[in-house]
């Protein structure tokens, strides 16, 4: 039976693993090495709590300016990561979908995204959404572009609604995240989901990611079981 006041979404913008890298005396990178530990734990307490939609702020359009070494060896990550979770996501039955500006990103990497998305396309216990060279922004500019385009070719009309403006956005088609949790202290949004955060639940911890496992998620989810959602409305 399906649990009460579980979030059918939850994202997380994954955020402090330089500062755990250097309060253990390490480069930046091994602090996304041991992250990357907290994304498996998570995903797999997320199938066992029953949520249906897990996404990952894993790089932001942002995230560019970092030193060049860095981000190498965040996208180099990025594909040894998929490469080896490959067996998570089947005996999870994890399917996996990759959002983001996907022309900024590496042939080599596009192919095995392509590859593992659509060799988990028919798992159904879980959606785990990796959003990779994203940023809010950015998707409410693409979805413009692509309404004008149709606009332009007559395969769409002018009357636009939020509903039919959402049909353009990466997302379309995932429900808005119920939950959002960001570790490491920071309290910011950081242009990630813009739209899609619109009456989105915020958690905050000071967890540095590395350090955040199954029981900082489940404390997340207690938390949010207690809130009350009311829309702008009154109860
Ligand atoms: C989050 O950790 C990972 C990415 C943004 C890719 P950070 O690398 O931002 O870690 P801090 O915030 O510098 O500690
Ligand atoms: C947000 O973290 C982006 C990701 C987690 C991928 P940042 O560390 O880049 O955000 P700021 O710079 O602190 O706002
Ligand atoms: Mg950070």
């Amino acid at each position: 039976m399906a649990e009460k006041n579980i979030p059918t979404h939850v994202s997380i913008i994954m955020d402090g693993n330089g500062r755990w890298a250097k309060l253990h005396g390490k480069e930046r990178i091994y602090g996304h090495y041991e992250g990357t530990e907290s994304v498996r734990a998570c995903c797999e307490y997320a199938v066992e709590r029953g949520i249906k939609y897990l996404s990952l702020f894993a790089f932001s359009t942002e995230n560019w300016s970092r030193p060049d070494a860095e981000v190498s060896g965040l996208m180099d990550l990025m594909l040894r990561s998929l490469i080896d979770e490959f067996d998570t996501f089947q005996r999870n039955h994890i399917r996996l979908r990759v959002i983001g500006d996907k022309s900024g990103l590496s042939a080599k990497l596009i192919h095995c995204i392509n590859d593992v998305e659509s060799k988990t396309a028919s798992n159904d216990q879980m959606t785990l959404i990796i959003m990779l060279n994203y940023s809010g922004k950015w998707d409410i500019v693409q979805a413009a572009q692509h309404y004008a385009a149709d606009l332009k070719e007559g395969l769409t009309d002018i009357s636009l609604d939020f509903n039919r403006f959402d049909g353009y956005l990466s997302t379309t088609g995932i429900p808005d995240p119920d939950l959002l949790i960001r570790t490491s202290g920071e309290q910011r949004i950081s242009n990630y989901m813009l739209w899609q955060c619109a009456y989105t639940e915020f958690y905050f911890t000071d967890v540095l990611w590395p350090d955040f496992r199954k029981e900082q998620f489940a404390k997340a989810l207690e938390a949010y079981a207690c809130r009350d959602r009311r829309y702008g409305n009154v109860k």
